[in-house]
């Protein structure tokens, strides 16, 4: 089929080369001229592991095409797909600017009948509303059907994820529409669970507040774990061989970062809020979660008393392993405070030193090796798990640094690989190695 996909951030080209992949005509327009001019040229804007070789591959194959132009984007669509950002207002709900945006745009450029995808995440209601301000302004006798046709790719294995989804969730008034996006999403072999439109919608903020809920109560068992002499990493693989309880999602850590779950957390309790409901316990998750994020400065704080002067390594920056993400990463407020307490932080992460730049303040000083970070350092924090990270040898730390003493966000080493070294080793939820 002729698609069009609005919004090339994560969700819209990925979506948008995984569609040209599978055989359909694929035009993404963005209203950023050189990021199109980029992609136009093989470049992809953002670090996604096999993304680049597949976009190079359609594009090549005469499948996938780079826009500004909104009329020649949408010239030829059957299908458009809506994946622009809906980043979050002041009061934690959605801002929903730039899909009425879009809507003004398809509005201004389509004649023909055609299907409207809402892929991007949007509060409960937002398809029915897009559908009316479609309704109210594209041309007499044009007919607009609108889906909803959540996301629930993970950042760092979003090519994989589409290819090996647990399932796709196709939300619709009129099964015809459902229909027609069953069979464009057929090739991918991923299990379709056809449902109403806000049940779609509802879909999407649930499984996100599941998840985020899954980790801040793993992490809550931890810090207990921590204090009684438990070890979490035996509490969560206990636990998770019960299958209704499942033992993805139990690493315990220094919270959830990224663009999804403290955004998508936030505006569920908003969207709750709105109709006088207060979501107590999503609320409980966020504070944890918010808490969780310092753990480690408190547990320096503790060790050292004082840190001002001391030497600090930060290895890995990015929210999580396998993306130049930085979005609400706890690197960001683990390198503010390290600053405030007096500490000189040198910082490390394989690939999120560019992004890491705009959004980590400027007197941490950027390093190209773990090396360089961990050169003298009085202390190290483990903040991003990186095979990259997890592979430096435990030696290593004792070469390089003034004083072994690490503090691992991630629990990268086992406790019985650590023992074997002069290593002062505190973790999460396990108990230190002195
Ligand atoms: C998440 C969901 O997993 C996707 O299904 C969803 O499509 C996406 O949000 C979205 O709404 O767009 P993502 O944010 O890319 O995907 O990353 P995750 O792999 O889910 O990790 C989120 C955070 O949780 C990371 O900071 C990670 O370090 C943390 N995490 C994850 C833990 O602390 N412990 C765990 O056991 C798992």
């Amino acid at each position: 089929m002729n698609i069009s996909v609005v919004g090339t951030g994560y969700v819209g080209l990925v979506t948008g080369v995984a569609l040209s992949h599978i055989g359909h005509t694929v035009t993404c327009i963005d209203i950023d001229e050189m990021k199109v001019e980029k992609m136009r040229q093989g470049i992809s804007p953002i670090f996604e592991p096999g993304l680049e070789e597949l976009m190079v591959e359609n594009t090549e194959a005469g499948r996938l095409f780079f826009t500004t132009d909104h009329l020649k984007g949408f010239s030829k669509a059957e299908v458009v797909y809506i994946a622009v950002g809906t980043p979050e207002k002041e009061d934690g709900s959605a801002n929903l600017m730039y899909i009425e945006q879009v809507v003004k745009d398809i509005a201004a450029h389509v004649d023909h009948d055609l299907i409207v995808v809402v892929k991007s995440t949007v509060p409960v209601g937002t398809n029915h509303y897009v559908k009316e301000l479609l309704d109210d302004q594209v041309r007499e006798g044009v007919r607009i059907d609108v889906v909803s046709n959540p996301e629930f790719l993970r950042e760092g294995s979003s090519v994989y994820d589409t290819f090996n989804g647990d399932r796709i969730v196709i939300g619709a008034d009129h099964s015809e529409a459902a229909d027609v996006i069953e069979e464009i999403n057929k090739p991918f072999g991923v299990p379709v669970f056809k449902t109403d439109i806000k049940s779609a919608e509802m879909i999407k903020y649930a499984s996100n507040a599941f998840l985020a809920t899954k980790i801040s109560f793993i992490n809550e068992i931890a810090n207990i774990c921590g204090k009684l002499g438990a070890d979490v990493e035996s509490v969560a693989n206990g636990m998770g061989m019960d299958k209704r309880i499942g033992s993805m999602f139990l690493n315990a850590g220094i919270g959830y970062g990224g663009s999804c779950f403290p955004k998508d957390t936030k505006a569920l309790t908003q969207i709750a809020a709105n109709i006088d409901h207060d979501f107590e316990l999503l609320k409980s998750v966020i504070k944890v979660n918010n808490n969780q994020q310092a753990f480690m400065m408190n547990q320096a704080k503790e060790r050292f008393g004082e840190l001002a002067g001391k030497q600090a390594a930060v290895l890995g920056l990015a929210f999580k392993p396998n993306t130049d993400d930085m979005r609400e990463a706890a690197s960001i407020v683990l390198c503010e405070q390290l600053l405030n307490q007096g500490v000189a932080v040198k910082a490390y992460d394989p690939v999120a030193m560019d992004t890491a730049r705009k959004v980590i303040p400027e007197d941490v000083q950027f390093v190209s090796s773990p090396e360089e970070a961990l050169k003298e350092a009085d202390f190290v924090f483990i903040v991003t798990e990186w095979q990259e990270i997890q592979e430096i040898p435990l030696a290593s730390y004792i070469k390089w640094m003034k004083t072994p003493v690490l503090f691992d966000g991630r629990n990268c080493y086992a406790l019985k690989e650590v023992r074997k070294h002069s290593i002062e080793y505190h973790s999460i939820g396990r108990q230190p190695v002195l």
